[in-house]
């Protein structure tokens, strides 16, 4: 089929790359014309596992192309993706300027049927007023129709999950549009829920909020487990094991960030409130979230006694493993508190180094080391922020050697409690 993504950020780039390689014929548009051209010379803006490959082999076979015009976008595809940002207001709500531009951009160039698919994570009945949009600047009065498909991509395995999706959510509000987004998604042979646009909209916002309420959930039973000398990880797989509840997202940490779950959150919770319900049940997921960073940083002060002038030496800065993406990250959070109370840090990450450079402080408080079992040299502890697989293969023995004292804070239980205390660590962690 002839598909447009109107926006190229992680989910549009992701999105129309891997439709190209489900073999549809696709065109990316974005208004950032400096990205559009670094697309077109082969680049990436940003990392993400496989994405290279897919689009590179997408070009070259001529189904992925790129171009900085909503006006082609319109002409060529029957459908049109907008994968554009939605990014919070002060207030905690959604500023859906970005969409509603777009929408009149697609009116203004409609001529004929078009299928519009908001993509984008939006707040119930967005789908009806870009409708009302398209219909009010529309001038040629051709038929189209709006469809909610919200994504479910986790940064980092975007493409996995856009490729082996656990479900494919339709939202439609009449039959006609519906046969067209089977056939986008046939050969994923997943199962598809096909709703009215509100519910699909819902279930965005319901799905990310209730993945933030297990991670918080499991961060307040691993407070139960620091007091009780209980293990939140044997804690985890007990229940997880149920499959009513499910193992996944019960990794206790130093709580979740990113550039979903903090807005998605504050969002559910306003359109909570525009609806008429208090969503009291968020609001203290939300606190448990701030009160996981405290008890860590508590945490570091209590073994340490004073932070300023100490050296730490960090490992990740990312949101989150397999990703360069640094929006809302914890682990940058923790950096900033730490350098608050007058710590220097030496830090590390696998990807995120370049874009960690824009948020933290310049100048000598902070340095960036290439070399990941370098951290340690001249530290007074380390600490571990970011859940990258190979910081598990970190250097102990060289850290060890490097450290004034063997102290590690481990924020994402990464190592054996038992073993780092036989190797003679003092070593601390999160619910353990
Ligand atoms: C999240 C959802 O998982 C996706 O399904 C959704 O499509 C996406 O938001 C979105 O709305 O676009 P993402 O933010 O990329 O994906 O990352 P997650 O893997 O969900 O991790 C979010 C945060 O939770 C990270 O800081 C991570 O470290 C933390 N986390 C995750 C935990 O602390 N514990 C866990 O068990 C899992």
């Amino acid at each position: 089929m002839k598909l447009a993504i109107i926006g190229t950020g992680y989910v549009g780039l992701v999105t129309g790359a891997c439709f190209a390689e489900l073999g549809h014929q696709v065109l990316c548009v974005d208004n950032d014309t400096a990205k559009v051209e670094l697309l077109r010379s082969g680049g990436l803006p940003i990392y993400e596992p496989g994405l290279e490959g897919i689009v590179a082999r997408n070009v070259q076979a001529g189904r992925l192309a790129f171009s900085s015009e909503i006006a082609d976008a319109v002409a060529q595809a029957e459908v049109i993706f907008i994968a554009v940002p939605t990014p919070p207001l002060p207030d905690g709500s959604v500023d859906l300027s970005f969409i509603e531009g777009v929408a009149r951009e697609i009116a203004a160039h409609l001529t004929a049927y078009r299928i519009v698919v908001d993509k984008s994570t939006v707040p119930v009945k967005t789908g009806e007023k870009v409708a009302e949009t398209i219909r009010r600047y529309s001038k040629a009065r051709v038929e189209f129709d709006v469809v909610s498909n919200p994504e479910f991509l986790r940064e980092g395995f975007a493409v996995e999950d856009l490729m082996r999706p656990d479900r494919i959510v339709i939202g439609v509000q009449s039959p006609r549009p519906v046969l067209a987004m089977r056939e986008i998604y046939a050969p994923l042979e997943a199962p598809m829920v096909v709703t009215d646009i509100n519910s699909a909209e819902l279930i965005k916002h319901a799905a990310n909020s209730f993945l933030a309420l297990k991670i918080s959930y499991i961060n307040a039973v691993a407070a139960l487990c620091e007091a009780s000398g209980a293990n939140v990880q044997e804690v985890a797989n007990g229940i997880g094991l149920d499959q009513r509840i499910g193992r996944r997202f019960l990794d206790a940490g130093i709580g979740f960030g990113g550039s979903c779950f903090p807005k998605d959150l504050s969002a559910f919770i306003k359109i909570a409130e525009t609806l008429g319900y208090d969503f009291r049940l968020l609001k203290e997921v939300q606190q448990i979230n701030a009160q996981q960073m405290d008890r860590f940083l508590r945490k570091i002060a209590d073994t340490l006694w004073v932070i300023k002038d100490k050296r730490l030496g960090v490992l990740g800065l990312a949101f989150k493993q397999n990703t360069d993406d640094v929006r809302m990250s914890p682990a940058i959070e923790l950096c900033r508190r730490l350098l608050a109370e007058g710590a220097r840090l030496r830090v590390h990450d696998p990807r995120a180094m370049a874009k960690a450079r824009a948020l933290l402080p310049p100048g000598p408080t902070v340095e960036y080391v290439d070399e990941r079992d370098a951290v340690a040299e001249g530290c007074d502890a380390l600490v571990i922020a970011t859940e990258w697989p190979e910081f598990k293969e970190l250097d102990l023995e060289r850290a060890r050697r490097a450290l004034t004292h063997p102290i590690l804070f481990d924020g994402r239980n990464l190592f054996d409690r038992e073993e780092m205390e036989r190797l003679g660590w003092v070593y601390k962690s999160v619910g353990r």
